[in-house]
């Protein structure tokens, strides 16, 4: 079913999303200092075929060019990260004023186009001076997150409406802290529920810091969800999904909107109370303008004989990350947020997906997987606008092919393809399908006429 750009009310924003590491380059450039990625992707073995964020897409340089690009896609909005090391090269105290005015040029370049940014200030780069320090597992981390934000805020908050604090907290302090397989690559639970503390904390003190320093901004944070289903409905599957719901979902979501975290989760409540001082948890709680929701797959969860088993229908479709294509989670997880959390709006700030694109003798690149993946998640999220949730604009992962965290260069989420050798743009069929359909929504209503005198 073709999906109605009509369904969608006529202020709705249509956009796409980045992250600074994975598209920058420039590492050396202007002052910047080292981030935990580039320690990380440096070290031989964890990134696939040893790539590194370098280079990128080299948006750094490139970025007028970038620009121009999403002004003929139509986008209303664009969202990136800023990279605290460019800012703070130590992570704390001296400020890199050349940082700030990299992002000072690509907020003026995006609204000379009138296209809206959205700024995120944590998208996974931490200060590398800051990981020595202890990292994201110790408080001072959260305190100088707040100083950074306060900072950043202060310089672009008079341009910058839209502010995400972090984006997807679980991802960065479990796939970081406890699988090791992002940066800073520890393996160690205590240090994932530390750090995701902290990250909390900080979100709630840099909310503060954010309207300090810029007053009337939409602050919000963006988190990573899937909606958990029970693979059957025993009473054993169903508690099993609980728990997974728990432990990635309801760990976030019950701090920023209740104060609390989720007492059913035994384990993790003994490990993070030594850590909870007076105050935390109001600090969590800070009232938000908006919540950023990341949408990729949903989990099936079974109860297995160590506890909750995540479980795949072989036969269902999946992307080039094995992930499961799946939209009806993505309408299931909004309605869901709407009637138990009542955000006062939310963003789909990223949704989208790899798959093995190549560039053909006719020099472009026909992805109809990725506009089928893209339709049908618009879709529910139209019926998720129908239905009440308060949904105000989708964000596309990823603009840009760019670089996929441990997978290097491998997986491709752009809806412009990156002949990496040659940094070429080229849009693949899936860009030319966003732009038609962001086209053809109806016009904005003129605005009235302001009355004289
Ligand atoms: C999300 C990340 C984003 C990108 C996509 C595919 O978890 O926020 O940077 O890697 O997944």
């Amino acid at each position: 079913m073709p999906v109605d750009p009509a369904a969608f009310p006529p202020d709705f924003r249509w956009g796409a999303a980045t992250a600074s590491y994975q598209i920058e380059g420039a590492a050396h450039e202007d002052g910047r200092g080292e981030s935990v990625w580039d320690r990380f992707s440096a070290t031989p073995g964890k990134v696939r075929n040893g790539d590194t964020g370098e280079v990128a897409c080299d948006f750094y340089h490139r970025f007028a060019g970038d620009v121009g690009l999403m002004a003929d896609l139509g986008l209303d909005a664009f969202r990136f990260s800023i990279a605290w090391p460019r800012v703070l090269p130590e992570g704390r105290g001296r400020v890199n004023q050349a940082g700030l005015d990299f992002y000072d040029r690509l907020v003026d370049e995006l609204l000379a186009h009138e296209i809206e940014p959205f700024a995120t200030l944590f998208h996974w780069d931490t200060p590398q001076a800051l990981e020595d320090a202890g990292g994201w597992p110790v408080r001072e981390t959260a305190e100088a997150f707040a100083e950074y934000a306060e900072i950043v805020a202060a310089r672009l908050g008079d341009r910058v409406r839209h502010w995400m604090t972090h984006n997807e907290p679980w991802v960065y302090a479990w796939i970081g802290h406890s699988w090791g397989d992002h940066a800073p690559g520890r393996t160690s639970e205590p240090d994932a529920v530390a750090a995701a503390h902290h990250l909390l904390l900080s979100h709630g003190w840099a909310v503060e810091a954010i309207r300090r320093a810029a007053p009337g901004a939409q602050v919000g944070i963006t988190l990573s969800l899937s909606h958990a289903y029970a693979a059957s409905d025993t009473p054993e599957d169903e508690a099993a999904a609980w728990e997974i719901d728990g432990g990635t979902n309801r760990w976030f979501l019950d701090p920023i909107f209740r104060g609390a975290y989720p007492a059913d989760l035994l384990e993790r409540n003994k490990l993070v109370a030594p850590l909870v001082h007076d105050g935390d948890l109001e600090a969590m709680g800070a009232p938000l303008d908006f919540l950023g929701v990341n949408y990729y797959f949903r989990h099936v969860v079974s109860a297995g004989a160590d506890g909750p088993r995540l479980v795949r229908d072989p036969e269902a479709p999946q992307t080039d990350m094995g992930w499961e294509v799946y939209p009806d989670g993505l309408h299931a997880l909004l309605t869901r947020l709407a009637e138990e959390y009542a955000p006062p709006a939310i963003y789909v700030t990223e949704n989208g997906a790899a798959f093995g694109d190549v560039r053909v003798h006719d020099g472009r690149v026909h992805d109809p997987e990725r506009t089928a993946y893209l339709q049908s998640h618009v879709t529910a999220v139209g019926r998720a606008v129908a239905a009440g949730v308060p949904v105000k604009g989708y964000f596309v992962w990823s603009l840009l092919d760019n670089f996929e965290w441990a997978h290097g260069y491998a997986k491709r989420f752009g809806i412009v393809y990156i002949d990496y050798p040659t940094l070429e743009r080229v849009p693949k069929d899936s860009f030319y399908w966003y732009r038609d359909f962001i086209g053809s929504r109806p016009r904005q209503p003129a605005p009235a006429p302001v009355a004289a005198g």
